[in-house]
């Protein structure tokens, strides 16, 4: 019967596919350049990509399969096709321009497996038909498509055991990739042809992060930054992830495994992050998976333009916004992180329980770094240099056994040590127009930090926290998780939502990459989820000219730059060199984007170069406009960037609003934008007007290098004056700590050159618009200028 009847659907189907419906369907974008085909072939649903007539992505195929019940694989038939067109432009909260242009024409296709023509264990799909839509959003810059569920659908709940989504590349292209990870993403960069990434994956997990849960030596990680032998850029990423785990990429070679019905030689399959149970996804109707998307560029520059991420999420869920503000803060942190402190406050206690381990009573170490006395004084020096906030790390109980022992309750986030004295510490700040940045390393303990989350913002607000910066390091608990599962990436979500509902911003490092989200929660102000500074002499040359290509497509990241002394053999004598020089180091505040943006080297290393940190100090966080003026992913990139008004001074006015808040307090970056002299406190900057200021920023990876920079984008006819701060003739940041002499050998880097990472100059000129800059970048090198009409 049931034979039957499957024949009986296959002749309708047929019939139904050509009289229903075009087969292929196909879709432009706006400016025509791009075509997403879209058809069903013997029952299997396909997507294809050109650009000018050209394939981006071969015909790839689209799918799940599924626990207990046939797949969403087979046997569908195309029952409709719905075109429309969407054209608007929104304004983020915070971002790299003020204004954002989220344009696409649409296609959904709506397919069915009829009734009889599929099996599932609970007999539900016998009386409904499955359906699954897939809206494919096309825009100049790329594509978006997303599966959908609606609620009058055989399938309610079920279980994806794999996503089949492939990404069939049309040739042997350049990739800037990470090894696939439930885990991790602080990996270095690989560049390699995609042949190559099987030859190479064992090596690109050196010096990479931990736990690392690897699952295939082709898997990858998304954002994918790749380039054609065309010149043509290409990204697979993903956006809007919620309530879903995190795709990778697994690469199918064409000879190595057999690709059906492809002539592509290298073909993406989606890698869906399991959950404890094995399952890629527990899926409830009506909903939505995230956007699966592929970027389309030609230059490199538009990559870093493209908003393609932002556009495919949801607008801001947040009413009321007036509570979130671009920060810049400096931290007691490089301290634990390079070895000069610890986070702990004794080392009597091999084992710590909460609540029960006597804190009042034991020995302090003489090394914890969040003291009181130690906290005032970078309090003052942040105060004195015009910062937002002060992150304090190790202010909490529980440091001492945090690390690594897989305890599920590690931290309450409520008890400070005895010698951090929490409300005098918080109003010495706020006196002095400083925010406290809360911390809260959860060690991977997510339920534990659940139980205490509710608790544990209330504190911040009663205390006047707005900010705190979330940790995952570790085996994630419930044990069993990964880093990017269903579970835990709601976990995640939830932390964000919760604080939002107490006018909390976070950021959140070994927590899943960014996908975009920060535009409707625009409360997630940072994200690490990368290899960031804290690897120090392990990053290799050129890694923060490949972030922004690929991590940053999902949002901002917190890198943490602005290390001075970058000799960490001058703090411990375990210590290496790190890769990069003082005017690297200025020129990520511009090339990197972030809304939170950290100062992050010790008061002490900034003493002896406080004209070089005049940079730091007078350059924004939130720009209104943004101009990517030259980029090649992993070599260079130079930007340039207009601040936001609106937001310059919101952190300082946030202060004034605590009861025991300094009223009326400037940030060193609205003085440099007004022109207001360090020593006059007593304006009111709404009644002055601000000048037109410009900050160029370019960072080189290994490669010393010449530019030449216009600065057409000024106002014809007006005289700025340029601060011009470069890397000095004899400087180097290339240390090379990070490879063995057999890479050192291999890898074309360097040699016979002496490290010099401090060695820059600063240059005053007048320049106009038709002024053109020519500047130096060092091995490792960079520059940043800042430029203010006179
Ligand atoms: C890892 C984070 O990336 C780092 O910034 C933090 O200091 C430690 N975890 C401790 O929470
Ligand atoms: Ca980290």
């Amino acid at each position: 019967m049931r034979f039957l009847s499957r024949i009986l659907f296959i002749l309708f189907a047929l019939f139904f596919t050509t009289a229903h419906a075009a087969n292929p369907v196909t879709l432009k974008s706006p400016d025509g350049q791009l075509e997403v085909s879209f058809e069903v072939v013997d029952g299997v649903p396909y997507y294809a990509l050109n650009r000018n007539g050209k394939p981006v992505v071969l015909p790839s195929k689209m799918g799940f399969t599924l626990e207990w019940r046939d797949d969403l694989a087979h046997a569908f038939v195309l029952k409709d096709t719905k075109y429309s067109t969407f054209d608007e432009t929104w304004e983020p909260v915070w971002g790299e321009e003020a204004h954002i242009r989220n344009h696409y024409n649409e296609m959904l296709v709506t397919l069915e497996q009829p009734v009889g023509s599929v099996e599932s264990m609970d007999h539900s799909t016998e009386t409904k038909t499955t359906v699954m839509q897939i809206r494919f959003r096309l825009y100049d810059d790329g594509l978006g498509f997303r599966y959908e569920f609606p609620i009058k659908n055989a399938l309610v709940c079920f279980w994806i055991m794999e996503e089949l989504t492939e990404f069939a590349m049309a040739g042997d292209h350049t990739a800037w990739w990470i090894p696939g990870d439930y885990d991790t993403q602080e990996y270095n960069y690989t560049q390699s042809k995609l042949s190559e990434i099987r030859n190479l994956w064992e090596a690109g997990h050196k010096n990479g992060g931990w736990p690392w849960t690897a699952f295939s030596k082709t898997g990858v990680q998304t954002a994918l930054q790749m380039k054609t032998d065309d010149g043509l850029y290409i990204n697979i990423h993903e956006a809007a992830t919620l309530d879903f785990p995190t795709m990778h990429l697994d690469l199918m070679e064409n000879g190595k495994r057999k690709i059906e019905n492809s002539n592509s030689p290298f073909v993406f399959r989606a890698w869906l992050c399991p959950d404890a149970t094995g399952y890629k996804g527990r899926i409830q109707a009506p909903c939505t998976t995230p956007w699966r998307t592929v970027m389309v560029c030609d230059k490199a520059t538009d990559v870093l333009a493209s908003r393609l991420i932002l556009n495919l999420n949801e607008p801001c869920a947040l009413e009321d916004v007036s509570w979130i503000h671009p920060v810049k803060y400096m931290g007691v942190w490089w301290e634990m992180i390079s070895g000069k402190s610890t986070w702990n406050y004794t080392n009597d206690f091999p084992s710590v329980k909460i609540g029960e381990t006597d804190f009042e009573h034991a020995t302090p170490n003489g090394t914890h770094g969040a003291n009181t006395a130690n906290v005032r004084r970078y309090i003052d020096f942040a105060a004195a240099n015009g910062f937002d906030g002060l992150l304090i790390e190790g202010w909490n109980v529980g440091w001492e056994d945090w690390y690594g022992k897989q305890k599920v309750f590690v931290f309450d986030f409520l008890t400070p040590y005895p010698d951090f004295d929490l409300p005098a510490l918080n109003k010495y700040a706020h006196e002095k127009g400083i925010r406290l940045i809360m911390h809260h390393e959860s060690s991977a303990s997510t339920g534990n930090y659940e139980r205490w989350m509710e608790q544990a913002y209330t504190l911040m607000n009663q205390y006047g926290y707005d900010a705190v910066k979330g940790g995952y390091v570790g085996t994630i608990v419930p044990f069993g998780e990964g880093h990017y599962s269903q579970p835990i990436n709601n976990h995640y979500h939830y932390a964000v939502v919760e604080a939002a509902k107490h006018h909390i911003m976070v950021n959140s490092h070994e927590a899943v990459r960014p996908t975009g989200l920060c535009r409707t929660w625009p409360n997630m102000i940072g994200n690490e989820s990368a290899m960031g500074t804290e690897f120090r002499e392990r990053i290799h040359p050129g890694h923060t000219a490949i972030l922004p290509f690929t991590r940053l497509q999902g949002g901002p990241m917190d890198y943490t730059p602005g290390i001075f002394e970058p000799d960490m053999g001058k703090i411990v004598s375990w210590g290496k060199r790190m890769n990069h020089t003082i005017c690297n180091q200025l020129g990520l505040y511009v090339t990197f984007y972030s809304p939170l943006q950290m100062a992050a080297d010790f008061p002490e290393h900034y003493e002896p170069y406080m004209d070089a940190f005049q940079f730091i100090k007078d350059v924004a966080v939130d720009w209104d406009t943004t101009i990517y003026i030259m980029a090649e992913p992993g070599d260079y990139i130079v930007t340039a960037r207009h601040p936001k008004i609106s937001t310059l001074n919101k952190a300082a006015e946030g202060v004034g609003t605590l009861s025991d808040g300094k009223k009326g307090v400037i940030s060193n970056a609205t003085r440099f934008v007004y022109a207001i002299p360090d020593d006059n406190s007593n304006v009111r900057i709404n009644d002055l007007t601000p000048r037109d200021v410009w900050y160029v920023g370019g960072i080189t990876d290994e490669t010393a290098r010449d530019v030449t920079v216009k600065l057409d984008f000024l106002k014809p006819g007006v005289k700025y004056e340029a601060t011009i701060y470069a890397d000095g003739p004899d400087a180097c940041g290339f240390a090379g700590d990070c490879f063995d002499e057999k890479e050192m050998a291999e890898g074309h880097y360097p040699t016979g050159v002496t490290y010099n990472p401090y060695s820059y100059t600063i240059t005053k000129k007048v320049v106009t618009s038709k002024s053109v800059l020519k500047l130096r970048m060092a091995s490792c090198g960079g520059f940043a200028v800042s430029i203010r009409e006179k």
